[in-house]
């Protein structure tokens, strides 16, 4: 569904993606493990269409509208709950009745039931990362990217939000970055872990999280520096 071929992405002198080659078969579930900056959100952006690649390729074979990304620090229009989540469907022309119960429906989901009124910027920053997740889902996307979904949460809200992502991985194709790699073994078939812009290893949670060959990659799920 998605492959990049030998992706550089640059930001000024700075190279934030170094080579990265990557597929993800429709249906999949695959998530991405680093060290803070070794490129996971800028990878995420790639994947997403959003930015393009300074050198190498991106090709996705969909619908490009069919892709959502939930960033890791999400940016809301200063109106209601209701309305952003409502935003997606409304420029794409959906029927304010079929917006009311969709939108209701999804905000129930992520525990948000009730809060439809409250304004985006008076809520909680976990609060806030349930409604960027919510914002997505109403769309029901093809492909889903999600950078740190948890990041924000609490206990209960993060088994809450790992349950849903479960869930959409049924139906959808799910990527997603995450500082939690345990979390990436439970969420995901497939692991990869990035560091300093290139993939340095990727394969199932038992080769990536339990028994990791990498040595750098052991220190760096030990706590230590690699
Ligand atoms: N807009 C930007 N301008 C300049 N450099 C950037 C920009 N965005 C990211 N970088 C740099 O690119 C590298 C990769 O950043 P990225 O945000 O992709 O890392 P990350 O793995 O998502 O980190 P984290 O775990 O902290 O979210 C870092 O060195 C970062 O400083
Ligand atoms: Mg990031």
């Amino acid at each position: 569904m998605l492959e990049l071929r030998r992706v550089v992405r640059r930001y000024g002198e700075k190279v934030a993606l170094r080579g990265v080659s990557l597929r993800v078969r429709r249906g999949e579930s695959l998530s991405l493990i680093g060290p803070n900056g070794s490129g996971k959100t800028t990878l995420l952006r790639v994947a997403a269409l959003l930015d393009r690649p300074d050198e190498g390729e991106v090709r996705y074979r969909g619908d490009p509208r069919g892709v959502t990304m939930v960033f890791q620090q999400p940016v809301f229009f200063d109106t209601t709950v209701f309305k952003n989540v409502a935003y997606g469907l409304r420029i794409r022309g959906r029927p304010e009745a079929e917006i009311g119960e969709r939108v209701r429906r999804v905000l129930s989901l992520v525990g948000m039931e009730g809060k439809e009124g409250r304004r985006v910027r008076e809520l909680s920053g976990g609060e806030r990362q349930r409604v960027a997740l919510a914002r997505a889902l109403v769309l029901e996307p093809e492909l889903l990217l999600l950078d740190e979904p948890t990041s924000s949460l609490d206990p209960p809200n993060t088994w809450l939000v790992e349950e849903i992502i479960r869930e959409a991985e049924r139906e959808r194709t799910v990527v997603l970055s995450t500082n939690h790699p345990f979390q990436a073994a439970r969420l995901s078939r497939r692991v990869a872990c990035l560091f300093g812009g290139r993939l340095i290893a990727q394969g199932s949670p038992r080769e990536i999280v339990e028994r990791p060959r990498e040595e750098r990659l052991r220190r760096f799920l030990r706590g230590e520096r690699w």
